[in-house]
């Protein structure tokens, strides 16, 4: 698979120890113009060194460090000579690998704390630009007791007195509290401290170089064979189609499948917006009975992902053979994508259709994946730089696996055709009130709940349907928009009216965590 890690910027590798937020971490790193990686705990210390990073940062974790089997690494990474950053059990994992002491507190320090550097804290260059006491976000019961050699405490809190330390000569550093997360007021000038003034960073993570480097990444690895693109319409597709058309031109050939799970017009919206950008090839594969016939009954959220998966593979196959043997299959991957479907150290949360949806065997030599590596707004920013319109740029995430995870339960024609509608005049009345470039996603769902409503003095018995409407950046967090309600009333007045077999309808006002964005 190509991704970056093999280019040459400078890289802070992540050592992700389970804890919810390695993610965040690599966001700040990215924000901040260095690329990271977020590599699991046990990597080889092999794997580490090639990719000769600057510095490394520990993630936090739920796991105890002087249990039987905590997670720990080789020592000799200590060695290095590469500063180390570690956050929350990294920190404490830190201090236990170098003979300090960690004990479990009596209290639980969870939420915003104050945060009080010492005198060592203020000469440190790790603290550089950062208020001698300011309010930090702690979630932890056990903290180092007494720290190693050589290390002095750089901050405390009123239930822990090394909140913060390091050894400013062999540049290793922990911190107890969460530098990624917004409530830490510090976090970010202490990460951004970390990188430039202690790993020496130069910022060289830019996605005009990345452009670049992918295409002639793309250019040595395909060579003169042909290479089949699954292109959704969305912006990481397009990007990638973009990128290989721009590396081996007419080698390219895009697929697009209606799968008969699109929305309403989507078929032609795609297909126009394609012609228009791209000199690339376009096939439009229908292959909407196989999809429909293969999930007829199926309920369960992960074997709907998985049937799609595979269907859509089989179907760029089928249409690959028409054009003789193709090498390459190209997709559209993205980092989160990669992080959601699972890995060795955190939860598998969906299988998204193009990764963990994806069957074993396939019938191509080997998968291109360009944006592997990257975040939704970086994909974005590529897509500006290589002067795709706006529109598409911005056009709101659709899922592969589509109406298919937006229908609870079994899906029918009859379903996707009455949510198919409600979804267009919500659609419809967004983009009327002008608030379709504010909201990140909004869509309809219909749920496999019925309820009793009246309608001209009947009773009926028929699906309630759900609103979700989000802004988010990155598409790993997101928050419930608050619409007005003039347009909500309006919405669910035309859905009712419109729509046969809806009678109620509901907003949604969770945020993600804890729920997700799509609903299956
Ligand atoms: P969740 O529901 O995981 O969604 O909060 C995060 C973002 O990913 C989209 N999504 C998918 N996109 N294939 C895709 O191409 C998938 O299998 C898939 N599942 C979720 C979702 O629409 C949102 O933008």
């Amino acid at each position: 698979m190509s991704n970056l890690s093999s280019f040459s910027h400078q890289t802070v590798v992540i050592l992700d120890f389970g804890g919810q937020t390695a993610m965040l971490i690599a966001r700040r790193v990215r924000e901040a113009h260095v690329f990271c990686e977020i590599l699991p705990w046990h990597t080889p210390l092999a794997d580490i060194k090639k990719r000769s990073p600057i510095g490394i940062i520990f993630s936090g974790g739920p796991a105890f460090v002087t249990d039987e089997g905590a997670p720990a690494v080789d020592p000799a990474l200590y060695d290095l000579g590469v500063p180390i950053l570690g956050i929350c059990y990294g920190c404490q994992l830190l201090a236990h690998q170098l003979a300090g002491r960690v004990e479990v507190g009596t209290v639980r320090e969870y939420g915003r704390t104050n945060l009080r550097l010492t005198s060592a804290g203020q000469g440190s260059a790790l603290w550089k630009n950062i208020d001698g006491s300011s309010i930090c976000w702690m979630s932890h019961t056990s903290y180092v007791a007494q720290l190693p050699a050589g290390f002095a405490a750089h901050a405390t809190t009123d239930n822990c007195p090394s909140a913060a330390f390091g050894d400013d000569a062999r540049r290793l550093y922990g911190v107890q509290f969460h530098p990624e997360v917004t409530h830490t007021a510090c976090g970010r000038q202490l990460l951004h401290n970390f990188m430039y003034d202690i790993c020496h960073a130069t910022g060289d993570w830019d996605m005009s170089h990345v452009a670049t480097e992918i295409i002639a990444d793309l250019k040595a690895k395909i060579g003169d064979k042909p290479v089949l693109c699954a292109l959704s319409g969305g912006v990481d597709s397009s990007v990638t189609a973009t990128l290989v058309e721009k590396a081996v031109g007419d080698q390219l050939t895009c697929v697009f499948v209606d799968t008969g799970l699109l929305r309403s017009g989507e078929v032609s919206e795609v297909v126009d917006a394609f012609s228009a950008s791209s000199r690339a090839r376009l096939i439009t594969a229908d292959a909407s009975d196989q999809f429909l016939s293969a999930l007829a009954g199926v309920t369960d959220p992960e074997a709907k992902r998985k049937i799609i998966g595979e269907l859509f593979i089989r179907t760029f196959e089928a249409e690959a053979k028409k054009i003789g043997h193709v090498n390459f299959f190209v997709q559209g991957t993205i980092y989160p994508d990669v992080i959601e479907s699972g890995s060795p150290t955190s939860a598998r949360i969906k299988s998204h259709h193009n990764v963990g949806g994806l069957p074993e065997v396939i019938d191509f030599d080997d998968i291109v994946e360009p944006l592997r590596s990257l975040f939704k707004d970086e994909v974005r920013a590529l897509g500006l730089e290589l002067g795709l319109p706006e529109n598409l740029v911005y056009r709101q995430p659709f899922p592969g696996p589509g109406l298919a995870i937006r229908i609870i339960g079994d899906i029918t024609r009859d379903k996707l055709d009455i949510l198919r509608a409600a979804d267009k005049i919500f659609r419809d009345e967004v983009a009327a009130a002008g608030l379709h470039r504010e909201l990140s996603q909004y869509f309809a769902v219909l749920t496999n709940l019925r309820s009793v409503g009246v309608m001209g003095d009947e009773r009926t018995y028929d699906y309630v349907l759900a609103l979700r409407a989000v802004i988010t950046t990155d598409f790993m967090t997101a928050q419930a928009a608050h619409l007005p309600y003039e347009l909500l009333e309006k919405v669910a007045g035309r859905i009712v009216n419109e729509v046969k077999h809806i009678n109620r309808i509901v907003y949604e006002v969770t945020s993600k965590p804890p729920s997700t964005i799509e609903w299956e």
